[in-house]
């Protein structure tokens, strides 16, 4: 990891640590969203994207303490525009409208030495929407296991992501 990028993931990690009670993935009440009306009636409603499994898988990232709001075993993965933003040159980032990012979040299992991924928590979703003012030209959203949006309050989502400012709000780190 270069330095800069240390730096900024060790800001998230302090910022997770700061978050109680956290509210980062956990602690959404469900919203159960009725047909396509009601979708697209949500202010802002951001849809899990299709088809993301075959997106590139940029990262992951184990948080094995339960306390902690982040606590799973992390996939990350990035659409075409979300990838050539990761992959700029330092202090160059700037996402396009449409780069997408989705996190795979599964309960940590741990047996025999492995650390795996168990059954699935949730996905959450960061889609660039230059329109999105208030949360810094992102739109976040999550889901449940089974794909049904879950209300989060996308200002607590920005409360943290504001924090990786030198990289157009995102925290994960490209490497080959
Ligand atoms: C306490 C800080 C914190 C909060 C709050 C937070 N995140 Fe993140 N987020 C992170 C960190 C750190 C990463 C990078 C590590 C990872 O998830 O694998 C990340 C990564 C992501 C990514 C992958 C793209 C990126 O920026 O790296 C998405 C998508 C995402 N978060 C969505 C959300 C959503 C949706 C919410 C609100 C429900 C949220 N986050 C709230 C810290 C936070």
């Amino acid at each position: 990891m270069t330095t800069p990028a240390r730096a900024a993931f060790a800001a998230g990690l302090a910022a997770l640590a700061l978050a109680v009670p956290f509210p980062a993935f956990a602690g959404e009440e469900a919203a159960v969203v009725k047909g396509k009306g009601a979708a697209s009636a949500a202010k802002g409603a951001v849809a899990l994207p299709r088809g993301f499994r075959s997106w590139t898988h940029v990262r992951s990232m184990v948080v094995t303490d339960p306390e902690e709001g982040m606590y799973g075993f992390h996939d990350v993965y990035a659409n075409r525009a979300a990838l050539r933003g990761l992959r700029a040159r330092p202090g160059r980032t700037a996402y396009p409208d449409g780069a997408q990012f989705v996190v795979s979040i599964f309960e940590v299992k741990q047996e025999k030495g492995l650390v795996v991924a168990g059954a699935k928590q949730r996905d959450v979703v960061q889609l660039k929407d230059r329109r999105a003012k208030e949360t810094g030209g992102w739109r976040f959203a999550s889901f449940d296991p089974a794909g049904k949006p879950v209300a989060i309050d996308p200002a607590t989502c920005w409360g943290c992501h504001a924090q990786a400012s030198g990289t157009d709000h995102v925290f994960t780190r490209y490497t080959e």
